[in-house]
């Protein structure tokens, strides 16, 4: 049907809602699984781009957001916190706003995008900047919703996976089966814990007859995971998985081991050079953290561990509109012209 609903009402049979559930959306969820052909052909694979940015605050976080603030007003709750690198903030603003909640969010100071601090400015949170990185701020949440009434939406909350997974029931939807090789960026590891659990339902107990091997990538300087130990002061250009240490890290764990797959770690380099190439080539604007799905399966392609002729999915979580500073840092300064025909053509070469 061409009328979409939101992913609650669209997958509300696999979802922990009842008849009498207030569903607070945003029409968030069907978004475009796009081909890539350039990644495609440098592959030898069959690559689609799950794009995330579509979603109505430009990130994959509306799909646990619905969920996580329908049941929070659902269970009375008047108030709910997050900690977050910035899209989680921004999209708890939105759905608070929408619901009539009062929002809370904790972000590590000078180190989320502006396009985000601008969401959950506008959207009316209650913003704090901390002197402190991603992993304080959610201890800080954290505490404060055990100790306060204030619900915590952050991904260790169970409904914010359960709307994830959602993407995965989508992308074999609309491929009419799981792909081969799933590739995600990895943070806080909530996403490719949803991803995995929606992958291994829509298989167990429904059209799927297969699932794929899940690839995880986190920033070099940020890769606790691959490290296999906690990074105390985690660096990386894609602030948004600036994260040292993962609230479902052993989930992340299972879901590379169940599906015999992997989690590396990718340069700012090769992130930023992934960032350009989707841009330029298959012209989907991403932010930095996106690109590290599209960094990490150049990588395993570069080193000859990527049999040709997969199916292939990678997720890009975020919008570029959100941090264009990379955008515009990356790019030469435009040049300033009198309004001249002439001069217009000489600086552009006609
Ligand atoms: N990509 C983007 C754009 C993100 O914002 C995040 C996480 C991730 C990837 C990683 O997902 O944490 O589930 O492994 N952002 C969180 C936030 C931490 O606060 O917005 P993850």
């Amino acid at each position: 049907s061409p009328f979409w609903p939101g992913l609650i009402e669209a997958y509300r049979d696999r979802l922990p809602v009842s008849a009498t559930t207030p569903v607070v959306t945003l029409q968030e969820g069907a978004t475009p699984l796009v081909p890539a052909p350039e990644l495609s052909r440098r592959t030898g694979c069959d690559v689609h781009l799950k794009v995330e940015g579509a979603n109505p605050t430009g990130s994959f976080k509306d799909r646990g957001m619905t969920m996580a603030i329908t049941k929070a007003v659902e269970e009375g709750a008047q108030a709910v916190i997050c900690a977050s690198t910035g899209n989680t903030s921004a999209s708890a603003a939105a759905y608070a706003a929408r619901a009539g909640l009062v929002c809370a969010v904790l972000v590590p100071q000078g180190k989320i995008a502006t396009g985000k601090l601008a969401q959950a400015l506008v959207h009316g949170a209650k913003l704090l900047q901390v002197q402190g990185n991603f992993d304080d701020c959610l201890a800080l949440a954290s505490k404060l919703a055990i100790d306060y009434p204030v619900s915590l939406v952050n991904s260790v909350n169970q409904y914010r996976i359960e709307g994830q997974k959602t993407a995965s029931f989508e992308i074999v939807d609309v491929l009419g089966d799981a792909p081969d090789i799933h590739c995600l960026p990895v943070g806080n590891a909530g996403n490719i814990t949803a991803y995995w659990q929606g992958y291994r339902e829509y298989c167990d107990n429904g059209p799927a007859t297969k699932r794929p091997r899940m690839f995880g990538f986190q920033a070099a300087g940020s890769a606790p995971i691959v490290d296999g130990a906690v990074v105390e002061n985690p660096s990386t250009i894609a602030t948004a998985i600036r994260i040292g240490n993962p609230a479902s890290w052993t989930k992340a764990l299972a879901a590379r081991d169940e599906s015999g797959g992997r989690i590396d770690a990718v340069t700012d380099r090769a992130i930023l050079a992934a960032y350009r190439l989707l841009a330029r080539t298959e012209a989907v604007f991403v932010e930095p953290a996106s690109a590290a799905s599209v960094a990490g399966l150049l990588q395993v392609a570069a080193a000859g561990e990527l049999e040709p002729g997969q199916r292939i999915v990678c997720t890009v979580t975020g919008n570029g509109l959100k941090d264009p500073e990379w955008a515009i840092s990356g790019a030469p300064a435009p040049v300033t012209i009198p309004v001249d025909a002439a001069a217009a053509a000489a600086q552009l070469g006609l």
